[in-house]
């Protein structure tokens, strides 16, 4: 069956991930990031936030993913108060695939999918070494909010990033 294509850039497409996407999703997980999650962890996010969990495809293959869900919780933008805001739990795209948009089309239509599911905010982590990913969060508009001190499991700090969703 044809899958429905949310957007477009260059030659590659953006749609919602299947179930059948997954081990491609984690095996891309496992080349690019040193951060990987259990599977079921995988499916319980694309069962619940089917909307935030997109691949993008080119030539009928997975060349990346963004994961996306919506939370509740103290927010990341304003000084005081709660906020419903999308957490973007991982993106990469395949080392051969980057410098082309994919990255930024992933996560702007994920923005999009969150804001549509009510988050006003959208944050992440990302490692502070990480300036290719720091800089293209930059340029999307995400601002730094925090920094969390030993973070990840090899002791490197995160930072957290943020941006204001628009309706
Ligand atoms: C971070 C990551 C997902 C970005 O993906 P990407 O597809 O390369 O992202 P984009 O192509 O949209 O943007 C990357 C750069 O290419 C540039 N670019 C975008 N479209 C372009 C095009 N058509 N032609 C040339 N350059 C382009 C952008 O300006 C951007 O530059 P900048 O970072 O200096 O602003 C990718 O580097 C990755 O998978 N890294 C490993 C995993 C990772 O670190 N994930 C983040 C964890 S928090």
């Amino acid at each position: 069956m044809q899958k429905a294509v949310v957007a477009r850039v260059g030659g590659y497409e953006i749609r919602h991930c299947d179930r059948d996407d997954i081990p491609t999703v984690i095996g891309i997980n496992g080349e690019t990031l040193p951060e990987h999650y259990s599977d079921y962890f995988y499916y319980d996010i694309l069962a619940e936030f089917p909307e935030s969990f997109l691949v993008a495809e080119a030539d009928g293959a997975v060349v990346g993913y963004v994961m996306g869900r919506v939370e509740y919780g103290f927010s990341h933008l304003k000084k005081l108060g709660l906020a419903r805001k999308g957490h973007i739990v991982s993106v990469a795209v395949k080392e051969q695939h980057r410098g082309k948009g994919v990255g930024s089309l992933l996560l702007k239509t994920a923005h999009e999918a969150m804001a549509a599911r009510g988050g006003t905010e959208c944050y992440l982590e990302v490692r502070v070494s990480n300036v290719q990913a720091i800089n293209l969060y930059q340029r999307l508009g995400y601002k730094t909010s925090g920094r969390l001190e030993g973070y990840y499991k090899d002791g490197e700090a995160a930072l957290v990033m943020a941006i204001q969703l628009e309706r």
